[in-house]
């Protein structure tokens, strides 16, 4: 039988203990474009992926792939610098490992940056987006499998996965900031094609008001450890109404993306009093 994830927690927290002692209050998760964050960061430690016990291997353009410990606005944070996608090949529980080692290093809090398509008219692309609720179309569950309660409940609530009061203050930081932010639903799926146009309607009349490849497995297992998540997408394209589509290249959902990371830097920095009280 393969080793149980919670001894394997514990292998990956030995093994970064061994090499720091810093204690991250909040963890961050960067998504697309948005590395450029852990320039910020007063590094007090680097860790990369492959020196940790049970971590995948980033393979994504645009990903770096490693743990980034330092002071941000005077925080302690851990930094995720590259992140796991599902369509990388990786299984659920693979991708959402980090995100159990964050919460075994102390973690209060966790911030998750994505990029996303907008599927909502009023989502202009560069606008930040503060995730209320999502829609989970994702083929396989972090979560499925035998529960160790010593993680987290079999069947856990999800009335309260994303916090409205901190996306109420991101909001209020954003437009005092003069940035266009906005509330919504982010449906997830699998990629790592982008959406057809009969998808792109799909996701605007089931509710959805961004589309992504990721977040939802992180979110999910953050929930399970009640670990509070502050999802922050940044709308790269225009996916809807699917009369006015263009082509989405990558490198214009990168390039946006980036474009946007000072906006997101500023509201976390504005959130941060907030995030960790
Ligand atoms: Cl999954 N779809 C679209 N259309 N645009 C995106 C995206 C997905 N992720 C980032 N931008």
């Amino acid at each position: 039988m393969a080793q149980p994830l919670f001894d394997q927690i514990q292998e990956a927290l030995s093994s970064i203990r061994a090499r720091t002692g810093f204690k991250p209050e909040l963890g961050i998760i960067l998504g697309t474009g948005l590395s450029d964050l852990a320039g910020h960061i007063e590094t007090a430690a680097e860790i990369a992926y492959t020196d940790i016990p049970h971590f995948p291997a980033s393979t994504v353009q645009s990903h770096k792939g490693k743990l980034v410990f330092g002071y941000f606005e005077g925080k302690a944070v851990v930094a995720m610098a590259g992140r796991f996608h599902y369509y990388e090949g990786y299984s659920a529980r693979q991708i959402t490992f980090p995100v159990r080692v964050l919460h075994a290093l102390g973690v209060q809090r966790l911030v998750i940056s994505n990029a996303a398509g907008s599927v909502n008219p009023h989502i202009e692309a560069g606008d930040i987006v503060f995730v209320r609720d999502h829609i989970n179309l994702h083929p396989e569950n972090p979560l499925r499998g035998e529960n160790d309660e010593r993680l987290g409940p079999r069947f856990p609530d999800m009335l309260q996965a994303y916090d409205r009061q901190l996306n109420a203050v991101g909001l209020k930081a954003a437009a005092a900031l003069g940035i266009r932010a906005h509330e919504g639903v982010y449906l997830g799926l699998q990629g790592p094609n982008l959406e057809t146009p009969a998808e792109y309607r799909f996701a605007h009349i089931i509710g959805a008001d961004l589309v992504g490849m990721s977040t939802i497995p992180e979110v999910l297992v953050a929930r399970h450890m009640e670990l509070p998540v502050l999802v922050m997408s940044v709308a790269t394209n225009k996916c809807y109404p699917i009369e006015e589509l263009t082509e989405t290249t990558v490198d214009e959902v990168i390039a946006v993306a980036q474009g946007a990371e000072p906006k997101m830097r500023q509201i976390l920095s504005a959130l941060l009093p907030d995030l960790l009280p």
